[in-house]
């Protein structure tokens, strides 16, 4: 039995048929990875396994509990968090505060919440170097790491990042890639992993999902895949 697996699923906009048929699974412990141009369908399926959006059809299982149309808040709870694309953290908000309403859902104390954000800290010095200062005014990268730390308040087991890397310079692109990594080996975390940076992602994922159209068109070990002359041509730019 799969961590996370998702059965057939199809999702519509109106008539616009996003999602089509797609089945995919995420191991305990794995990074996963979901590529594909834009359009193709990978925040739709992001957000439908976070429960923003309803599928048509399909299943979405997680631990052997049906998930598919639990509320974005339950599913949150029960261990699957996301950074959304575009970051959409609170700018007007100091940093600390983004970070303290990432566990909003957990039962906690205040002192376990504040251990919690001095390891965030650790992690992510940068931003207690800043924790007073408004989220609105950090960097490209330093509202990502924000993200990121948001996102692990909640204690995930599985980690869900939409396009991580956008807008970012190369530099920063590899820490964040690297701070992934860290959490996958060092924070038990699971990873899905969406990007258009085909080649970052399937450096460091163990598999891989190739989306086009709404359709899964390749799936296979992450290394088979860069080395694979039709996912070349179309996303490593080879
Ligand atoms: N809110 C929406 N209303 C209508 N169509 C949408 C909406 N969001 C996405 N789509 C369409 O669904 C398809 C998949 O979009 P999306 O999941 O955002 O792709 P990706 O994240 O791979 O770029 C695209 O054709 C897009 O135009
Ligand atoms: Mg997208």
């Amino acid at each position: 039995m799969s961590l996370l697996e998702i059965k057939d699923l199809n999702v519509y906009y109106g008539n616009i048929h996003a999602i089509k048929d797609i089945s995919l699974i995420v191991e305990k412990g794995e990074i996963v990875s979901l590529i594909g141009a834009n359009g193709a369908g990978k925040t739709t399926t992001l957000q439908t396994i976070s429960g923003i959006i309803r599928a048509k059809s399909g299943q979405i299982i997680y631990h052997d509990k049906d998930i598919t149309k639990m509320k974005a808040h339950i599913i949150l709870k029960e261990g699957i968090a996301q950074v959304p694309e575009g970051r959409r953290i609170f700018s007007h908000l100091t940093v600390y505060d983004n970070l303290m309403l990432g566990s909003y859902s957990i039962k906690d104390s205040m002192e376990s919440k504040k251990r919690e954000i001095a390891q965030i800290y650790e992690r992510f010095p940068r931003l207690e170097e800043r924790q007073k200062q408004l989220a609105g005014t950090l960097s490209g990268g330093e509202q990502q790491m924000l993200a990121i730390g948001r996102a692990i308040m909640s204690r995930p087991e599985i980690l869900i990042l939409d396009e991580p890397s956008m807008g970012l310079a190369p530099l920063l692109v590899k820490e964040i890639f690297e701070i992934i990594k860290d959490l996958n080996k060092n924070n038990n975390t699971t990873i899905l992993l969406v990007e258009q940076n085909a080649k970052m992602a399937l450096s460091i994922a163990d598999r891989a999902y190739v989306l086009e159209t709404g359709k899964i068109i390749k799936e296979g070990n992450a290394k088979d895949l860069l080395n694979d002359d039709i996912v070349r041509k179309a996303y490593l730019g080879a």
